[in-house]
């Protein structure tokens, strides 16, 4: 039986929910892209003495990789507008002795009192702007001219099978609008003209964008089956969607989604859907 859920994936509320579901679920979330990180961070190949602002930081694991690297005579400082990560990420700087620094805003607002930043950074902390031009203009404004920015956004759904083959279950028991081109969200960039447009008129140029490909350990390396259903219903908007239906609908989900992670799961590995990314790279406008 097919029941609605056309409330079920409105907007990320990233203060609220989604930050509590993030922070609930932090380690699988932050090995699932690890890699993606890994191959961002050296993409960006920060030098000693740099000042990096992470955007969407989470819960900062990118930030304390970019604070070693930067060193004393550089910073790196973690935004993200989620009070529970900040919180999470500052007692994971303190317990790590790193000189990493957190700030709570919203990044597409935002003033800090800070000097100019040489770089920024993000692994998927870019995505969620209710109007990203001006939150990309209002970030250039934190960034020195000339400054080099660094980030990891998904490309199209259709490449990323960790989240369609979810979709794809979730909707034989579920009926779930299509999603909005370009509305905030894990996929508001995979348009690469539309994410060009809002990096011009933000105020950076020199757009070169890489692709990343690989394959994705749904719920974190090693999950069998079982966990990584665990992991997409615990973490996942969708999962707030199933726990909305009845016990026949969400047992029959929860069955289904498990017989589709059994396809893919390797034995030593994981639950491994392959995922593409765009690693972006584009330098801030001289002011004026
Ligand atoms: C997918 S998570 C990525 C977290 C982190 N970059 C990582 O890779 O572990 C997206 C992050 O962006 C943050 N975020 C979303 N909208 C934001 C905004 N307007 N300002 C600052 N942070 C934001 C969320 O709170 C969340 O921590």
């Amino acid at each position: 039986m097919t029941q609605s859920g056309t409330e079920a994936l409105k907007g990320e509320d990233w203060a609220g929910e989604m930050g509590a579901r993030w922070l609930a679920n932090l380690d699988r979330f932050e090995n699932m892209i690890a890699p993606i990180g890994a191959a961002l961070l050296e993409r960006a190949g920060y030098q000693a003495g740099e000042r990096v602002l992470d955007l969407g930081c989470g819960g900062g694991a990118t930030t304390l990789a970019i604070a070693e690297t930067v060193g004393p005579g550089g910073a790196a400082l973690g935004l993200d507008v989620a009070p529970m990560l900040i919180e999470r990420a500052r007692a994971r700087a303190t317990e790590a002795g790193s000189l990493a620094r957190f700030v709570c805003a919203d990044a597409a607002t935002a003033r800090l009192d800070e000097p100019p930043f040489d770089r920024l950074f993000s692994r998927f902390g870019s995505m969620f702007f209710e109007t990203p031009a001006p939150a990309f203009a209002n970030l250039s404004g934190m960034l020195k001219a000339g400054a080099r920015i660094d980030l990891a956004v998904w490309a199209n759904p259709r490449d990323n099978l960790w989240m369609m083959e979810v979709m794809g279950v979730v909707r034989q028991h579920v009926d779930i609008p299509p999603a909005t081109p370009r509305a905030p969200g894990p996929f508001a960039f995979e348009d690469r003209g539309y994410l060009n447009d809002v990096l011009e008129s933000g105020g950076f140029s020199d757009i070169d964008v890489a692709t990343y490909q690989g394959l994705q350990p749904v719920g974190g390396p090693g999950a069998t089956p079982d966990e990584a259903t665990d992991f997409v219903l615990a973490s996942m908007a969708v999962g707030r969607v199933l726990g909305e239906q009845g016990a026949g609908v969400r047992d029959a989900a929860r069955s289904d989604l498990t017989g589709m992670f059994t396809r893919y799961h390797q034995v030593g590995e994981g639950v491994m859907l392959p995922c593409k990314a765009w690693l972006v790279t584009a330098r801030a406008k001289p002011v004026g």
